[in-house]
């Protein structure tokens, strides 16, 4: 923890939070009132004025920004001035800017662009605050920091702070369609289309790109990468011209993802062939078209042959072909081309053990290094499947030499539980970042290769999958905008600890309390591993339903077709064999040194073991644990650390606004349901397969647990779940009637019971439960969540946890299910844990 408050004001803080209701739309920009004492002591060390010199529209948005958080945390509101007044004051401009309108403050050298320097410099007895931006981008990123700081309570006199961001390039991909939805978005609709056209509101876009200018993002890629050819027809360039002046107020640049084949089907030729003239003038006639319209147009993103897009392969040409075509488009302009690297065989045969999908984009671009002209750069997915829990950097990062290249991290959390689960993915990203590849036996860590430092390329990219949309805290939980946060930090700063990234935004977000702080800050940390223990451990990957929602577990899912995410788990052991002695010949993608780290079972680090090697159940890991009882244990591990998540966070119930601590409660005890979900399935999967038993005998054992299809059942019909391992017992019953009931008898000691109802939500109707202790009805529910699921499985389980019910032995407990719609009041089972004495 790098600040901390005394304790005596918390209850200062407690009433005010308390009082306040939140929505979340200001995430970490809220610019809340700073506790007294900070805000004293910032009131005296605050100008009371502000000048900013020179004309932009970005200089003006960074002092109106600065008027704002002042006028927010401290509670007074700056006198803008025009020239350099004779008091103490906060001056803003660019290096030029300022030298030609306050030669006196000897501004600094010259700054790379969007970098920022800022100073307290003194003048006689005066002093001036100055943030000098390298351009006006790097102004206004200098006025985001100081605000941060404030608000941060950190000094701010006698500053001399020069910041330069890691990579020139820092953009966001929206994966919005035209008509409003967002491919893997889980915020609610699109902020920028709807209805096949661009938005008339634009408001939030708008607000949008304030966040991200907040990080230091500056270009926003508009709409999905599976790119829908009308982004190019003129009928949309007045719409995409008006999100680029949204956007331009914040120096956020407009980008667009396009369909290799719009030639061809938009553009009224017969080939999409990059080596036909015709088409290569297409491209140049079209991007000529937007820098008509949007002069500052930052780009494009060019998904092709990947996934059923069309691309260069229809005519034998290569990737460099046509990334090429595209880039020399826009190269008189100043744009860049982001070509994706996420190309390979969706439809391999999984029956060839030397199959792997995780060799492709090596296999694919290393044979073209040097072939991509300079203003493109290959957008790298962190690790060489596809945003898995966890995968090895991909081994692509150390092999182009001679072309630029992007990571591309994915913010919205497609396997990461989506908005439902508190997943925070700044250690996941550094764990890529961080890793050191080698490269010609040299630390090489991913960053580095990145930002094209290693190889001296001229620029190199950090771009993020964003998980925004238009409801009220853009996330549609609260905690996922701690991820766009750390995107936008880590790719202004890698080096930035995730530790430094979640205290950052968890006291933007939600206030200096110490406890608050040590709590949430706890709780982001911990949550990626204990994700990825109730999902997929030691590289196992999200062990998902990954042909349909990506949201619940589904041990098979991944198997015998040909996507690719390939395990093999069987009877016998679990791992694909990605050596090159004896499997794939993945490992060797590498440099050397992290080849045989990889490819040798006694150096292949645990937690990737499965992804690198097969091996027996009895395997015996670095720890001395066997494979399968590491399983397990992980399982109960993960579903126990998220149950404590909703403990720690009711102990903040004093310091958090009312409505931000119920949403995000409500998420928290989802998320604790699920993980048991997710445990209960996987377990009994692994039990079953491998034939093994839990050394702590927990496994296939439910102490309490009473199944639905053994109740006496009247109406409900006892219905298998697919796949089977997602219903406990493989079972769980439907109602097919107007209304269905199941009864247990009870007959345990008399107490104070928690009773959970585990049963099935599905998003086609709102099914209505009742529980019935005796002729008394304890709880009544409708199943209105609104699950990603399609069927009875792990996507759609969901449970109602009661707490505080008394049980005498006799007792009858009946469930009542009314279907409402296509959701038939499926339930799995009831479950008794006895309150301790
Ligand atoms: C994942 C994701 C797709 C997306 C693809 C991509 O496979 O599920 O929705 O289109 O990645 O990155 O292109």
């Amino acid at each position: 923890m790098f600040i901390s408050m005394p304790r005596l004001f918390l209850l200062v803080g407690l009433f005010a939070a308390a009082a306040r209701a939140e929505s979340g739309r200001d995430a970490w920009l809220r610019y809340a009132p700073l506790d007294e004492p900070s805000a004293s002591h910032a009131r005296a060390e605050v100008p009371a004025a502000v000048v900013s010199f020179g004309d932009s529209p970005v200089l003006a948005s960074a002092r109106d920004e600065l008027l704002r958080g002042v006028r927010g945390m401290l509670g007074r509101t700056l006198r803008v001035e025009s020239a350099l007044p004779h008091e103490n004051a906060i001056v803003i401009g660019t290096i030029e800017s300022l030298h030609a309108a306050a030669p006196d403050l000897n501004p600094s050298a010259p700054l790379a662009e969007d970098a920022f320097r800022i100073r307290t410099v003194a003048a006689g007895n005066l002093h001036y605050t100055v943030i000098a931006g390298g351009n006006p981008r790097g102004a206004l990123y200098g006025v985001f920091t100081y605000l941060r700081k404030l608000a941060l309570a950190e000094p701010v006199t006698a500053l001399d702070e020069h910041q330069e961001p890691y990579v020139p390039v820092r953009w966001v991909n929206e994966w919005d369609r035209l008509d409003g939805s967002i491919e893997r978005g889980y915020g609610g609709a699109s902020l920028f289309f709807e209805n096949g056209a661009v938005r008339a509101d634009l408001t939030r876009a708008g607000e949008y790109a304030r966040l991200l200018a907040s990080l230091g993002i500056n270009g926003c890629s508009v709409n999905n990468v599976n790119a829908d050819p009308r982004v190019l027809s003129p009928d949309l360039l007045p719409g995409l011209a008006r999100i680029a002046a949204a956007f331009r107020p914040w120096g956020v640049r407009l980008a667009i993802a396009v369909d290799f084949g719009s030639p061809k089907s938009i553009g009224g030729l017969d080939t999409f062939d990059p080596l036909d003239e015709r088409v290569a003038a297409w491209w140049k006639a079209r991007a000529g078209d937007i820098y008509r319209a949007i002069p500052d147009f930052a780009g494009i993103v060019l998904k092709a042959d990947s996934e059923g897009r069309v691309g260069p392969s229809t005519y034998n040409r290569t990737h460099a072909d046509a990334a090429n075509v595209v880039a020399r488009a826009l190269a008189p302009h100043g744009g860049v081309l982001f070509y994706r690297g996420f190309v390979y065989d969706h439809h391999m045969d999984w029956r060839n053990p030397k199959n792997d999908r995780a060799r492709a984009a090596y296999d694919n671009f290393k044979p073209l290094d040097g072939k991509f002209d300079s203003n493109i750069a290959i957008q790298i997915k962190n690790g060489p499947i596809d945003f898995q829990v966890r995968e090895p950097a991909s081994p692509l990062f150390g092999a182009l030499e001679h072309t630029n290249q992007g990571i591309e991290l994915q913010i919205t959390q497609e396997y990461f539980g989506q908005a439902r689960h508190l997943v925070f993915l700044a250690p996941y990203w550094k764990n890529t970042l961080d890793f050191d590849m080698r490269v010609n036996g040299a630390a090489t860590p991913v960053k580095a290769l990145v930002s094209g430092k290693v190889f001296h390329r001229p620029w190199g990219g950090f771009v993020g999958v964003s998980n925004v949309g238009l409801d009220d805290n853009w996330t549609g939980n609260h905690f996922s905008q701690a991820n766009l946060y750390a995107f936008g930090r880590l790719a202004w700063n890698p080096d930035l600890t995730s530790r430094r990234i979640a205290e950052e935004w968890t006291r933007l977000t939600f206030g200096n309390n110490p406890k608050v702080i040590e709590t949430i800050t706890g709780m982001l940390l911990e949550s990626w591993p204990m994700y990825e223990d109730y999902t997929g451990p030691l590289g196992l990957q999200t062990l998902t339903e990954i042909t349909g929602t990506h949201f619940g577990p589904a041990v098979e899912a991944s198997e015998r077709n040909g996507w690719g995410q390939w395990h093999n788990a069987d009877e016998h052991g679990v791992g694909m064999d990605r050596t090159v002695a004896t499997g794939t010949g993945y490992t060797g993608q590498y440099p050397p040194e992290v080849e045989r780290m990889y490819e040798s079972l006694a150096t292949c680090p645990d937690d990737l073991l499965l992804f690198m090697h097969h091996v027996p159940y009895t395997y015996k890991l670095h720890s001395g644990k066997t494979v399968i009882q590491y399983l397990y244990d992980a399982h109960y591990r993960g579903a126990e650390t998220a149950a404590d998540f909703v403990r720690r966070w009711q102990s903040l119930e004093p310091f958090i606004d009312n409505r931000r601590f119920s949403e995000a409660l409500a998420q928290l005890e989802f998320q604790a349901g699920h993980a048991q979900e997710w445990r209960d399935s996987v377990v009994s999967w692994f039990l079953k397969t491998s034939a093994i038993a839990d050394d702590k005998g927990r496994a296939g054992h439910y102490p309490g647990r009473v199944e639905a299809e053994s109740m006496k059942l009247d109406g409900y019909v006892t219905t298998e779940a697919h796949p089977w391992e997602t219903a406990s017992g493989g079972l769980a019953v439907t109602c097919p009637a107007q209304q269905c009931s199941a009864v247990w008898r009870f007959d345990g000691a008399a107490g104070w019971y928690t009773i959970r109802v585990r049963y099935f939500d599905l998003p086609m109707g709102v099914a209505h439960f009742r529980l019935l202790v005796g002729p008394q009805v304890v709880a009544e529910w409708d199943a209105d969540d609104h699950l990603p699921a399609r069927k009875i499985d792990g996507s759609s389980s969901t449970r109602r946890v009661l707490t505080g019910i008394a049980l005498r032995p006799g007792d009858e407990i009946r469930v009542e299910g009314t279907p409402g719609g296509a959701d038939r009041a499926a339930f799995d089972y009831i479950e008794l844990e006895a309150h301790p004495k």
